[in-house]
């Protein structure tokens, strides 16, 4: 008996380490521990042995179930940690792969311009006015003291919409000027207004797209003066462009001002000694504007003899351009996700 239990220990034992799989080594517990298992019959045996050498038989039993549980519970041990092992190996994981970035929305530069813009002129106390993009010719141009034959019409590559012959004239409107007329129609002065918005013109080259964008912006009271018009604009084109910059009005022409100006800023790109962008000159031209035509205001019922007020009206793309060294025109619109993805910032 007692080298039986001696031998099935050495077999058990040895059985257990050379087990490869947790399988196998469920398999050896209950060909050894199981109701059928060898040691399991053995000790049923002890009964029959004599009662000099059962306890010792006994105890020498015990110790065996002792020893095989516990390196059963060690190879057990062992098989898990390899098994795992052999897991993380077949599901390699490269974490030096690098990440796939989500694409992220952004806003367009337009839409950054137009509300820096927004910002810029709110914070000096105007309100934002919007109008409709298909206009009649009145709002588009004759309250805008530009008579059907004016030659400034040829200015404006209009898009007519087909209407009938007794109809009114209808235009994609060409420029914001005409909600100048449409705020003044309805209200009386004080007015500080800007007009953001889309304006149309049947033009298409690197430097003209038929879409694009203007803000207007007027105000009319009792004095308003060519001085007022200055400073507005200066500060306007130094806290839009962040820096301090030379500004320069230069006399010009618009059927709906009088006097009119066009306004220059010192050149960013080269602080204004002269460069491709420029053309040498070292000024860029921005926007134009001037003092309310007294015909204008007579056209929608404001007292001429009272109120006065200067207007202007500025170009987005050219701004957004030069502000974020934006340089072809028509990568605004084509949509290209790498444009987009360059200059549309995530949230103003
Ligand atoms: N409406 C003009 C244009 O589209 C821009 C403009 C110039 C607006 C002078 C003004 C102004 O109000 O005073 O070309």
């Amino acid at each position: 008996m007692r080298e039986e239990l001696e031998r099935l220990k050495t077999d058990a034992l040895n059985n257990i380490s050379e087990a490869d799989s947790l399988q196998a080594l469920e398999q050896i517990r209950v060909q050894t521990l199981g109701k059928k298992g060898a040691l399991t019959q053995l000790l049923r045996g002890l009964g029959k042995v004599s009662a000099e050498e059962r306890p010792a038989l006994g105890v020498l039993a015990n110790e065996i179930k002792t020893a095989f549980n516990a390196s059963l519970a060690e190879r057990r041990d062992i098989l898990k940690a390899s098994a795992l092992n052999s897991k993380l190996a077949d599901e390699a994981l490269d974490i030096s792969l690098p990440g796939r970035q989500p694409n992220e929305g952004g806003v367009h530069p337009i839409t950054r311009a137009l509300s820096e813009i927004n910002a810029v002129f709110g914070r000096m106390g105007f309100e934002v006015a919007t109008g409709p993009e298909i206009e009649t010719d009145w709002f588009n141009f004759e309250a805008l003291n530009i008579p059907p034959d004016h030659p400034a019409r040829e200015m404006h590559d209009t898009f007519y919409l087909p209407t009938e012959p007794d109809e009114p004239k209808q235009v994609l409107r060409t420029h914001t000027s005409p909600v100048q007329i449409r705020v003044m129609e309805n209200r009386q002065p004080p007015l500080r207004v800007i007009a953001p918005g889309k304006v149309f013109r049947c033009d298409s080259d690197i430097t003209h797209t038929p879409m694009f964008h203007q803000v207007e912006g007027f105000a009319v009271d009792e004095d308003i003066h060519f001085g007022h018009l200055k400073g507005l604009l200066e500060t306007f084109l130094i806290r839009f462009f962040e820096r301090d910059l030379p500004v320069r009005f230069r006399p010009s022409f618009f059927p709906f001002t009088e006097p009119s100006a066009e306004v220059d800023m010192g050149c960013l790109f080269c602080n204004s000694k002269g460069c491709r962008i420029c053309k040498g000159n070292g000024w860029l031209e921005v926007l134009g504007c001037g003092m309310i035509h007294p015909n204008v205001l007579t056209n929608v019922g404001i007292d001429k003899s009272r109120y006065s007020g200067y207007a202007f009206g500025m170009g987005v793309e050219r701004l957004a351009m030069l502000k974020y060294g934006i340089n072809d025109l028509r990568t605004f619109f084509e949509n290209d996700t790498r444009f987009l993805s360059k200059y549309a910032v995530s949230g103003i």
